[in-house]
């Protein structure tokens, strides 16, 4: 299980088996020097989904859903954050969905709240699919195909918006995209919500994070942990305001910000 991490404010707690939303999957990179003839690991380490057997049409329905063990790890602590932060109605656009379990499960903790998922990846648009194709939930919209940097977004506004583990394992376009997309899109005291892990002024990064920011970096130069002071800089030049920073299970940090008036 996965213990409490870092202080927003300064202490430092190391964990033993820490959650990485795209992190360095076992075996390390010896492991991966000596697996270097096979394929490249799948997005994110998403694995598929252990959902198997069934009739005929089972299987197709469940053969594009994708499974990120770190979901099931982190969903209940971030849907407590979102219980104090998000609007009682209204849309929340989720950026960066993956595989769709933080949808599927959010959407069931806020009935009262359209859950949009969105990603760019074909296979994460199909795993959501998948995903919601069996949850069947009356609150949750098809997913939508967007790419944080770009200028548009196929969505005229969004009540709340969440990005779970994306800020550090995409170039920081994506974080710039997001950030004019959030000033764009949310109305004003509307919040934007961040999960994942950051380095930050001030504080110890524990050695788990900075071996993780190093294997982003092998893995892609443009990827690695950000200064959160840069990614709120980045907010507040958008007309957002930096509210919480709680600290999470794993050296992961919930950031809220809000849309200012
Ligand atoms: C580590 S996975 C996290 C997925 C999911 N939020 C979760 O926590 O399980 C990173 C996700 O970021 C998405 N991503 C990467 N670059 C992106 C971009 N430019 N715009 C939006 N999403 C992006 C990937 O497709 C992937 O689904």
């Amino acid at each position: 299980m996965e213990g409490r991490g870092a202080s927003a404010s300064g202490g430092v707690v190391d964990k033993s088996s820490p959650e990485r939303g795209g992190g360095p999957r076992s075996g390390g990179g010896a492991a991966r020097q000596r697996r270097s003839t096979a394929p490249p690991p799948p997005p994110c380490g998403w694995s598929p989904s252990p959902f198997r057997g069934g009739s005929q049409k089972d299987m197709a329905m469940t053969d594009a859903r994708r499974f990120a063990p770190a979901t099931a790890r982190n969903r209940e602590p971030i849907a407590a954050i979102l219980r104090d932060v998000l609007p009682p109605e209204g849309t929340v656009l989720e950026v960066a969905s993956g595989t769709g379990e933080h949808a599927i499960f959010l959407a069931q903790a806020f009935p009262n709240l359209a859950w949009q998922p969105s990603d760019p990846d074909p296979s994460a648009i199909a795993s959501i699919r998948a995903w919601a194709e069996a949850a069947r939930l009356p609150n949750l919209r098809p997913p939508l195909t967007i790419d944080a940097a770009a200028a548009d977004w196929p969505v005229e506004r969004a009540d709340a918006m969440l990005c779970v583990n994306m800020i550090h394992i995409s170039p920081w376009e994506a974080t710039v995209g997001l950030m004019r997309a959030a000033g764009r899109l949310l109305p004003a005291g509307a919040p934007l919500v961040l999960y994942g892990p950051y380095v930050q002024q001030g504080v110890e990064t524990v050695p788990s994070n900075l071996a993780f920011d190093a294997d982003l970096r092998r893995r892609d130069e443009r990827w690695g942990l950000r200064r959160l002071e840069d990614v709120v800089e980045l907010a507040e030049g958008e007309g957002l305001r930096l509210e919480a920073v709680h600290a999470m299970p794993a050296n992961n940090l919930t950031v809220v910000l809000r849309r200012e008036g």
